[in-house]
């Protein structure tokens, strides 16, 4: 009888279950087994470059000046130790469900529903950050190409309307024709609503519905026309850039130095959320243990290559100081040396891009689902294939109502930094989970994580950085009781990475994985303090969930 909330499913056990069928447990037959290492980069390609790099590198570059090149170096180092981890799990555990699935078999059945319950953050609650940004260019494109106005209470969310509306009486501006003052009212409360955004959600849901193979097909054709576009972005950048000798914008290269490069830490993460996506589509791979690893170290090379061109030319073409407060970098450039029809071109395939993140996330996000539905953690029919089509029909459509409802009302703002938290939380277990798995032979055909002895590097990394960092960490104790709680992250950070280190060396973990573990912990922790309180309540919610329902309900309860 097993009782404890850190009860395992071995790997065994998943790959026996999945290979007996157990979709058929609910009376449907498996999925398609379409996807190859090509589909599976593009796939990833297609998750990674969307509102990120079309929306969020301008406040990156207004900081860090072209030198933000440097933290996009960074954060795909760290998302590469991550990519790493997550490789030679799905080489080992080729069932869907990604990091939940991962967590199941090394941490047991708790940590993995907290993150299941991590990931919704990541998949649904980001594709509500990317549709909104989807809908502002979609706006952009009625305008500009059709001459259509989209009245502005249709076509923003409520809560962002309020919340400029707020900012401008705080600050004494005048704010009668501001949106919140506006609309239509319904018994008296403004009537705005998203509508661009919530029409997309839509049409995404539908697609992942009908088939992996329709949505694969889609996704393909729309990266390809995304790279196109940023390689003919970098081809006429660069050329202006040398012929008319602007050169001289990338000096200073690093005008705020490494301090202000680091402030755009979240949005550059952001723009690489979703390379781990792939791994939810495991059971839908013609050789999952092979192409799985492949396809996202590759697409994580390819996109780490475009953002830093991309990141090069917009800075080489406009002076950093440029983009204060400018959302839609790309066509900005373009606009600010009068090649409009560029940045209206632009706009077109910034919201194809963010189309193919919302397909792949909304494919990922029932596939978890269906799992822990397997598991007995989430109720049957979210477990269910569709006879024809092959797909989690119940799931996804529960996915449809999770994104699409909020994109009515919400703001993006704490949606971005909620994604961010929950997916480098993810990113820590699954790094944190290969340490503990058990050592296998190498096997031919088969990705095998390179194992470095952590014993020494680490510890001096931890101190090196104790070093650099020393005058913050003197300054966060000294005003414990002052600072506010991000310098109280900081100090647990340092508290986690000395454990961190002291383990490393007493027990000779594998490099690769510490220093993943180390690089998300703290990129998380510069994330604001406010919206990690509002992650905790949303994993309190989740706990209690799992308590109410998941513990009982769990196959392995009492086995
Ligand atoms: N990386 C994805 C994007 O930038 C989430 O849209």
């Amino acid at each position: 009888m097993s009782n404890s909330f850190f009860r395992k499913k071995s790997i065994e056990k998943i790959i026996a279950d999945h290979e007996q069928g157990l979709a058929d447990d609910h009376g449907h037959g498996g999925m398609r087994k379409v996807l190859g290492v090509r589909d599976l980069t593009l796939m990833g390609i297609a998750a990674v470059i969307g509102a990120g790099i079309f929306s969020t590198i301008g406040a990156a570059a207004y900081n860090g000046g072209p030198g933000v090149i440097f933290l996009f170096i960074i954060t795909a180092i760290t998302c590469g130790f991550t990519a790493l981890c997550y490789a030679e799990f799905a080489s080992r555990v080729p069932v869907s469900g990604s990091a939940y699935t991962y967590s199941y078999v090394t941490f047991g059945e708790l940590i993995a529903w907290i993150l299941g319950w991590a990931l919704i953050l990541e998949y649904s609650i980001g594709n509500i950050v990317v549709a909104i940004s989807w809908s502002s260019y979609f706006k952009n494109i009625l305008e500009n190409v059709f001459g259509f106005d989209l009245p502005d209470h249709l076509s923003v969310g409520y809560q962002t309307a309020k919340h400029a509306y707020e900012a401008a009486l705080a600050e004494g501006k005048p704010v009668q024709d501001m949106i919140y003052a506006t609309a239509p009212k319904i018994a008296g409360i403004p009537f705005i609503i998203n509508l661009p955004a919530f029409v997309i959600v839509v049409l995404v849901t539908m697609l992942a519905y009908i088939g992996i193979k329709e949505s694969k097909n889609t996704a393909n054709f729309m990266v390809g026309l995304k790279i196109a576009v940023l390689l003919l972005i970098a081809a006429i950048g660069i050329w202006i850039i040398f012929t008319d000798d602007l050169t001289g914008n990338w000096s200073p290269f690093l005008p705020n130095g490494m301090a202000g490069v680091l402030k755009g830490v979240s949005a550059v993460f952001f723009a690489y959320i979703g390379f781990d996506a792939i791994s939810t589509t495991a059971e839908e791979c013609r050789d999952p243990q092979r192409d799985m690893p492949r396809g996202m170290i590759y697409s994580l090379i390819i996109c780490t290559v475009i953002y830093v061109i991309t990141t090069l030319v917009i800075t080489g073409l406009v002076k950093y100081e440029n983009f204060k407060g400018v959302t839609d970098p790309l066509a900005f450039v373009f606009d600010s040396i009068n090649m409009q029809k560029l940045g209206t071109f632009i706009s077109i395939s910034a919201v194809v891009a963010a189309t193919s993140v919302m397909l792949v996330f909304q494919i990922g996000q029932p596939r978890i689902w269906m799992s822990m539905s397997r598991d007995g953690l989430m109720p049957k029919s979210f477990g269910k294939i569709h006879k024809k089509y092959q797909t989690p029909w119940f799931a996804t459509i529960i996915t449809g109502l999770v994104v699409g409802i909020p994109v009515l009302f919400v703001d993006d703002l704490l949606m971005t930094d909620l994604t961010s938290i929950g997916t480098l939380f993810a990113f820590v277990l699954v790094c944190g989970g290969v340490l503990i798995l058990p050592r296998m032979a190498n096997k031919p055909g088969r990705f095998n994580l390179p194992y470095i002895n952590a014993k020494f590097i680490i510890p001096v990394v931890v101190l090196l950085f104790t070093i650099l960092f020393w005058e913050r960490i003197q300054l966060a104790v000294s005003n414990i009781n002052n600072e506010g709680y991000q310098e109280v992250l900081f100090l647990v950070f340092m508290v986690v990475a000395w454990l961190i280190a002291v383990f490393s060396f007493i027990r000779n973990y594998s490099l690769i994985p510490v220093l993943g573990m180390l690089c998300c912990l703290y990129l998380m922790i510069e994330i604001p303090a406010k919206s990690w309180l509002v992650f905790f309540g949303w994993m309190a919610a989740g706990l209690l969930i799992y308590f109410l329902y998941g513990y009982r309900k769990s196959k392995l309860a009492g086995s």
